[in-house]
């Protein structure tokens, strides 16, 4: 069983998305591990996006991502990453096709509703940034 971090953007957030998204994510099958609405402050911004500190977009994405509430999630299931990376859709609103989230949603790079961690490494990294582990519920699978 496979964990990923999965995060709503102040874009989806205020366009009224995140029922759409996570009703995608849980059709798929993926059981949601633990969720929260939030604000990113600029220093919590500078860790997450740290591999990205110098790149020209830098520093309109760290304002963009702090500009509203974020609803925060923890998704697990078997290949969560990878798949819940294609039902996201590329990153380049141009490459990202019909189907997915940004090819459906999504009509800017910067502003494209959902970030999903790419790889097992960067999933333990960003649920450790955003998550206790007193914040994930257990299910007792009883249904
Ligand atoms: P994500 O992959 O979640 O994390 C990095 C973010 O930077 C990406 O989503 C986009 O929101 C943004 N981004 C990446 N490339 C560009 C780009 N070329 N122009 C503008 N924003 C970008």
């Amino acid at each position: 069983m496979e964990r990923t971090f999965l995060m709503v953007k102040p874009d989806g957030v205020q366009r009224g998305l995140i029922g759409e998204i996570v009703r995608r994510l849980e059709r798929k099958g993926f059981q949601l591990a633990a969720a929260k609405l939030m604000r990113i402050t600029p220093e919590l911004a500078e860790i997450h996006y740290a591999e990205h500190k110098g790149k020209d977009f830098y520093a309109p994405l760290v304002e963009f991502i702090t500009s509203g509430p974020v609803f925060a999630m923890v998704w697990e299931g078997d290949q969560v990453i990878a798949l819940s990376r294609a039902l996201m859709g590329k990153t380049n609103c141009l490459e990202a096709i019909p189907g997915t989230i940004r090819g459906d949603f999504a009509s800017h790079t910067r502003f494209n509703l959902i970030h999903g961690s790419d790889s097992p490494e960067s999933a333990e990294r960003e649920i450790g940034i955003f998550f206790k582990p007193e914040e994930f519920v257990v299910y007792d699978r009883a249904i």
